[in-house]
Formats: C-alpha cells, structure tokens, sequence
C-alpha cells in the first residue's frame, strides 16, 4: 500500500455519518436524528458542515439511515420561508441562511442500510469520495474554536498541508472518559502536531497509552476504504475505524493535532447539555439572560 506521504493532494470532500441510532437520546432520537438537536438555535450537524465549509472543504458527504430524511431537507433551499422572510424585510435572517447554504451539487447523501458502526459508515462513502484524501467529521462532537478562533478541521488542513498522510486530532480527557473514546498513544513532535504511534479504540484506563483521546475529527487517505472492506467486528460488536486506521498505519504515516479548544460529545446527554449552557453564555443575544438564569436557578 502505498504511503501518500509523497504527494500531498488537496482535501476537497467530507463525509459526515449520520447513520447511528442514537439510543442515547432515546425518546428524542426515535424519529428525530440526534444530529438535529439544537445547540441553542442551530441542529448540531450545521456546526460540523459550517465548521468544515471553514476549512475549504468543497462538497459534503452525509452517510445517513432510516429515519434521517429530515437532515437532507434542512441543507435544502426552502423558497416559501426565504420568499416571507424577504417580504417582512428579514435581511439579517436571510444573509444568515444563505451562509449555512451548501451550494447546489456540493452535497451527496448516501444510505448505510444498517448501523453496523463508524468504520463501515464511512466504508459506505468510498463511491462518492473515489481515490482522494478526505476529512471525516463526527457531527456529533461539537466544538468550540481556542481562542485564535480557527476551527479544529481548518488548524488540522494546516498540519496536513506541511506532514501529508493522516491527520488525526486529539484532545485532552480524564482518565474516567478514556473507556468511552478512541485515545491515541503519542510519538515524537511534528510539524504542528505530533507523530502517532498506535491508537485503541475505548480501552480500560489501566491499559490506556495516553488520555488523548480521538475527539471525532479526521483527515484520511482513501487506502483506508480498501482495509474498511475487509475489517472485522471490533469493540460493541461494531466494524470500527479505529481497528482500521491502525492498520493503516501499518503502511503510511499518522499525525495528531493537539486541538486546543473544547469539544462537547453531544451524543450524550451530559456533553449536549453542557453545550447548549456553553455556547448560549457565548451567544451576544441570550448570553446575559442566561447567565442571570443560571445564578437564579443555582440558588433556589
Ligand atoms: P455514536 O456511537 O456516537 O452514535 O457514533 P450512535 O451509535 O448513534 O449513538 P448511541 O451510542 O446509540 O447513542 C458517532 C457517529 O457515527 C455515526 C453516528 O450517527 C454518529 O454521528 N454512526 C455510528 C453511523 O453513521 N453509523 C453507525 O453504524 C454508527
């Protein structure tokens, strides 16, 4: 297999999966997709999609199911509503929708069939994505840019466009929290990031290489879809990328991209919630509001 190193080729495409079933938001995800909860006023899929279309990325992919139909509609114009916005004179409202607007071809669904887990999601977009490198971007992992303000995709396109091969991005967990994610065992510093030696997707603490855990962000070459074919179940029973990015690794290079801002696994309730109280003490409108809502509700 060959290491893409050489060649650093442009990442044009995303895939988003959106095929999971959710059970952790039970009622709420039964026939809404999680991926459109809101955090405050925008579905947690528009974070990812504006968070990748910030990074240059030209055309996105979204690996959906059953019951997921609605997440193609919201990416679509809806000229009744932008027709009554325009005759009450909603400027603002417009140019707001028109930024969050993929533009007309630039986005692709495909159907999972089943939620046979992460790896065989994205195993479901090598069709649409061919033999180009790619970003994958977990929607559920919402995140919040440092304070430089540059996104997580966009600061990790920086590391790929100096190191090529795969880029992964990580970020600092309790030691509680490493059984719930995929955490990365570091090597020697690289240029903005640094070498990743092994990975290993939700281990016990006691076995775990580092706390860094993969928080949902990825630059990929496509030779990981040739493994993704053929890889066997893994942890939960679920065909996991992990197992397959480590193969990978095996043949080509992989770099992790310490993100210095903060994600919110909004797959569970505890991250959603945090969320939503973070980004609405942020939000210029609410902010105060809320924060008075907040001291009011923790003295009672
Ligand atoms: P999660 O494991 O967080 O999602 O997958 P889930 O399985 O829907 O959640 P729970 O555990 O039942 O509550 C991370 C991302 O991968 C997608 C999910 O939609 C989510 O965006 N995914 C997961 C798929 O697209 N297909 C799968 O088979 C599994």
């Amino acid at each position: 297999m060959p290491d893409s190193n050489s060649a650093i080729r442009p990442v044009r495409k995303a895939v988003f999966p959106v095929a999971g079933l959710g059970t952790r938001f039970l009622p709420a995800s039964k026939s809404v997709p999680k991926e459109m909860l809101t955090v405050v006023d925008m579905p947690v899929i528009q974070y990812a999609v504006n968070e990748a279309r910030e990074a240059g990325i030209e055309h996105f992919v979204f690996v959906t199911g059953r019951n997921k139909a609605v997440i193609e509609d919201h990416f679509d114009l809806q000229p009744e509503l932008l027709e009554t916005l325009a005759s009450r004179n909603k400027t603002e409202m417009l140019e707001m929708l028109a930024r969050q607007q993929p533009e007309a071809g630039r986005t692709s669904f495909t159907r999972q069939q089943a939620p046979l887990g992460l790896g065989h999601a994205v195993w479901c977009a090598r069709d649409i994505i061919g033999d180009e490198p790619f970003a994958l971007l977990l929607p559920d992992m919402v995140m919040k840019a440092p304070a430089n303000g540059t996104g997580c995709l966009a600061s990790m396109m920086d590391v790929y466009n100096q190191t090529g091969g795969n880029i992964i991005a990580a970020e600092q967990c309790d030691s509680a929290q490493v059984s719930s994610y995929g955490i990365v065992a570091p090597g020697d510093r690289a240029a903005g990031g640094f070498e990743i030696k092994g990975m290993v997707e939700k281990p016990n603490p006691e076995d775990a290489p580092s706390n860094l855990m993969i928080n949902g962000r990825y630059i990929l070459q496509p030779e990981i879809f040739t493994l993704l074919e053929n890889q066997a179940t893994g942890a939960g029973g679920e065909i996991q990328l992990t197992d397959a990015m480590l193969r990978l690794l095996d043949a080509q290079s992989f770099f992790g991209y310490d993100f210095k801002g903060k994600t919110f696994d909004c797959g569970s309730k505890e991250g959603f919630i945090s969320a939503n109280v973070h980004f609405a003490l942020d939000n210029e409108e609410i902010g105060p509001m809320v924060r008075q809502l907040l001291t009011s509700a923790l003295a009672q």
